[in-house]
């Protein structure tokens, strides 16, 4: 007697795996009687058809009828009896036996793709969920993309760096207290090592700057995305890896209107035509002048509050500082004069900005750690 998807009143897990095995064993023996191609088309038909395939009746008779609470022993089992049935149903392409020697199979199904005509390549194939950017990947490709119209090039560098390039290149000479601002991780064991050769985890992109000046001669435009780390601990606006966007432009007679007319655009590019940019003076030792650029608050329009309620994201400021930038300081030129750095022919600005600060502001997520929880359920939304 041919089989037949039972209706299910017990749906413990005995009485599941029960008529799981049953099913099983009705395919293996229809597997195993199938002889001809317009058996197996038959076969096919029987079990995996949409409309009143046993599959199907399955999902009706079993999974949709389940009580709640069975719900998931169920799912469970359906879907793997699913995978079960499109595999044997896949692998019993020639007569005979079903294939459940994997090699075997694998050697009938190239058979019969070199014969051609006995796969049927009109049924369904296996869909697979499209993926999507990260939010943070996203907006540092849509910032590189606005430097990359102004004629930028992409750089990249070693996550792995060496204390001259991540300290003493950029001008951050042994034991200043200027490499406190960054919390190292350091590689442990190597105190034999002379100090610019130690390893660490950079800390910022800007090692890459002397990376690319020692093998590109100015002129030099690019902007460098990346990894960074510190010793932070996790929070909700910290996390010990996070990313950095690096700028670069070194060419006779770059000034500090050049600096600003650059990021202005890029920010108004970015964000929206509206934003307004403002700069004060801070403090880098690879830049001087240094300074910290803010962007008016594009969440409240500069105003400081939304609606009755005051604006959290600019804390009522109306400006949200976006990024660290400055005029190449000469002491770094010398690192790399051989190569054309004469830092009385050629002058340059540099700026460093953090996306996963600038993805939380625009996308309005309070908590940087979602970012890197990879929860789907998180990351879906930005598909
Ligand atoms: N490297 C700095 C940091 O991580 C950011 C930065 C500031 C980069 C100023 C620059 C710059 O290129 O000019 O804090």
């Amino acid at each position: 007697m041919a089989y037949t998807v039972p209706k299910l009143k017990d749906f413990s897990p005995a009485a599941l795996d029960k008529a799981a095995e049953k099913l099983l064993a009705a395919l293996d023996k229809e597997a195993a009687e199938v002889k001809t191609e317009s058996d197996w088309k038959i076969f096919r038909d029987r079990w995996l058809a949409r409309k009143n395939g046993i599959l199907t009746q399955v999902n009706g008779g079993w999974l949709k009828a389940a009580p709640r609470d069975a719900k998931r022993e169920v799912g469970l089992r359906v879907n793997e009896l699913k995978g079960r049935v499109e595999t044997t149903v896949g692998l019993t392409v020639r007569k005979g036996e079903p294939a459940r020697d994997i090699a075997k199979a694998k050697q009938w199904l190239g058979d019969e793709v070199a014969e051609g005509n006995r796969l049927d390549i009109t049924l369904p194939g296996v869909r697979r969920a499209l993926g999507a950017e990260h939010p943070v990947i996203k907006t540092m490709n849509e910032m590189v993309g606005v430097f990359r119209n102004l004629g930028y090039s992409v750089q990249e560098g070693p996550e792995i760096e060496t204390d001259y390039y991540n300290f003493e290149s950029l001008n951050f000479p042994p034991n200043h207290p200027a490499r406190d601002m960054q919390d190292t991780l350091f590689i442990a064991n190597q105190e034999s090592k002379l100090l610019r050769e130690r390893l660490l985890l950079r800390t910022h992109t800007s090692p890459v700057q002397i990376r690319t000046m020692e093998e590109m001669k100015p002129p030099i435009r690019i902007v460098i995305p990346g990894k960074v780390h510190r010793n932070d601990p996790p929070d909700a606006s910290h996390s010990p890896m996070f990313h950095q966007i690096e700028g670069l432009a070194v060419d006779t007679n770059i000034t500090f209107g050049d600096l600003k007319g650059t990021l202005d655009h890029a920010m108004k590019a970015f964000f929206g035509s509206s934003v307004k940019t403002s700069f004060r003076p801070s403090f880098f030792p690879f830049t001087e002048p240094s300074a910290e650029m803010m962007v008016s608050c594009f969440i409240c329009g500069g105003s400081g509050r939304r609606g009755s309620e005051p604006c959290r994201p600019c804390k009522q400021t109306g400006w949200i500082e976006i990024l660290g930038c400055g005029m190449v300081d000469p002491n770094v030129f010398e690192f790399v004069k051989e190569n054309g750095y004469d830092s009385r022919k050629v002058s340059g600005f540099a700026f460093g900005m953090g996306p996963d600060r600038i993805a939380l502001l625009k996308y309005g997520v309070d908590d940087l750690q979602l970012f890197f929880q990879n929860d789907v359920r998180f990351l879906r939304q930005f598909a």
